[in-house]
């Protein structure tokens, strides 16, 4: 796939006022680190009562960070800089420009005020959502989604969109998606997903239930064995942390200094695992991106979409995957004789990609998943068009939950209050992790095609290759392409559901003996 055009070298003249643009926006990048590490310590240390003062902390320096943006174009440098961009669409320099400018335009469309109302609001609807979920009360946390959903169709207001108010707000994760463009690619899973499903159910070759693997882990070994995957898979804890949440992210405050979190359960430590190879595969990127382009676009990762198929790509089509586990395995083994001790490998490798609905997406099987987020999709999009309130969103959960799963949600800490997001304004996002899987299958292929010898060095230990593979192809870049030209570049091929369906099929096809 080298049919590829090469950027431009011809030589050129960078704008006199370019360098001191650049440090205005590492400037800003200094206060958005700052406002990085107060969230990481609110989800990961902060004492529960520190949370009102913390939310106003955070509003104020997010509306100082807004006040800073929107004044790059204070003396027109901005516009200026857009223009010599246009004539030299190329140049690094005119990446940077382009995408300052696009997250620019949206930027000063939303109000200080506003802007920290949001800020304000979220910080406090995230302590209010972590207690109502312990408490599996989506009454309690309804009155702050509905502030939410008031302010993200607000937010839609101020941005402007085409057709549909919830574009305008995907277009903060997914630049250049719609939702008709979403919709689209989510009818083929519609429609492929649950015909699957019901083969799979109907298999007569159904593994043993995941309860084998459960047993007594202690913590520590369990942190122990994560950190071993983790350093394998080419994580730098030189340059990151791995700390505990209840719900796992990943942030950064700079591509040298790039936390994750896990969450462990005693009794079950595929658990912990499998969200740590996750978070890894996110951190990788962050710690891939080129730290010479601190505060930049080209320092920045492409888009949610692009950051979910490193996280997928590594948890799924590489960590539930034969190769990895036959050099893993014996080592979890190791670890924890009981239950693995006695366990064969084929049964392990079965047990471990078994497919089940179930109720909590970020549990769920390679099969399932998309459904957990077409439901979500189609009720966080007429939450924002208007024609679902959310004194009904948790009878619109359940209700999908029956039909596209056929799951009885039996209570709402499992049900509609089992994400962050919403909590955090973060409407719009959903979709990203679909787009996630459907590119992870794309360059997981590529990558195969690529290095013939990836999956017999990953049963030697080696992840090596496809780290830089990835840092080559993807990493490296930052914002330099559009999500649409990396994955032409790195695929020959624009983004497609028909690799992630057939790899769905092969494995699974293989696994329950389908026809
Ligand atoms: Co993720």
């Amino acid at each position: 796939m080298e049919n590829r055009v090469k950027p431009a070298i011809l030589p050129y003249m960078i704008p006199p006022s370019y360098p001191a643009f650049i440090a205005q926006l590492e400037a800003s990048a200094h206060l958005i680190s700052a406002l990085g590490v107060l969230h990481w310590d609110q989800e990961v240390y902060m004492p529960q009562k520190g949370a009102l003062r913390r939310a106003k902390m955070l509003g104020y320096l997010t509306g100082i960070a807004h006040r800073q943006f929107i004044q790059l174009d204070r003396g027109g440098q901005l516009s200026s800089l857009r223009r010599w961009a246009e004539k030299h669409p190329n140049a690094k320099e005119a990446a940077v420009i382009r995408e300052v400018w696009r997250a620019y335009q949206r930027e000063k469309k939303l109000p200080g005020a506003f802007v920290r109302e949001l800020s304000e609001l979220t910080s406090q609807a995230q302590m209010v959502w972590a207690r109502a979920k312990g408490e599996a009360d989506f009454k309690m946390f309804a009155p702050y989604l509905k502030r939410i959903v008031d302010l993200k169709k607000k937010e839609a207001e101020y941005v402007g969109y085409q057709e549909s108010p919830y574009d305008a707000l995907l277009d903060a994760y997914e630049p250049e998606l719609t939702s008709a463009q979403v919709s689209g690619v989510f009818t083929d899973l519609r429609v492929f997903l649950p015909k699957l499903l019901k083969q799979i159910r109907g298999s007569s070759h159904q593994p043993s239930s995941s309860k084998k693997f459960h047993g007594s882990f202690p913590l520590d070994r369990q942190r122990k064995f994560n950190l071993f995957v983790a350093g394998k898979m080419g994580f730098d804890l030189e340059a990151g942390r791995m700390d505990i949440s209840s719900h796992p992210f990943t942030t950064q405050f700079h591509a040298e200094d790039v936390r994750i979190t896990t969450r462990y359960r005693e009794t079950d430590v595929m658990y912990s695992l499998g969200s740590t190879i996750h978070e890894v595969g996110h951190a990788l990127y962050e710690q891939g991106l080129p730290p010479e382009h601190f505060g930049t676009p080209l320092g920045e990762a492409l888009s949610l979409g692009m950051h979910e198929s490193q996280s997928r790509v590594w948890e799924n089509n590489i960590g539930k995957g034969r190769p990895f586990w036959k050099f893993f395995y014996p080592k979890l083994r190791k670890a924890f004789p009981r239950p693995f001790g006695h366990m064969p490998f084929e049964d392990f490798y079965r047990t471990l990609n078994r497919v089940e609905p179930s109720l909590i997406r970020t549990e769920a099987d390679e099969v399932t998943y998309n459904l957990h987020i077409i439901l979500r999709f189609e009720i966080e999009k007429a939450l924002i068009e208007g024609t679902l309130g959310v004194k009904d969103v948790r009878d619109a959960w359940n209700e999908k939950m029956k039909s596209y799963l056929g799951v009885t949600v039996p209570n709402d800490r499992v049900g509609v209050l089992q994400d962050v997001h919403w909590s955090g304004g973060m409407i719009g996002y959903f979709p990203t992790y679909t787009l996630g899987n459907l590119y992870a299958a794309q360059f997981y292929r590529a990558a195969k095609r690529a290095m013939p010898s990836l999956e017999t060095q990953f049963t030697k230990g080696n992840f090596v290759p496809m780290r830089e593979w990835l840092r080559k192809h993807i990493h490296t870049h930052g914002k330099y392409y559009s999500a649409d030209r990396l994955v032409r570049r790195v695929t020959g091929e624009p983004l497609q559901s028909k690799y992630f369906i057939g790899h769905l099929k092969k494995k699974y096809g293989e696994l329950y003996r389908l026809k």
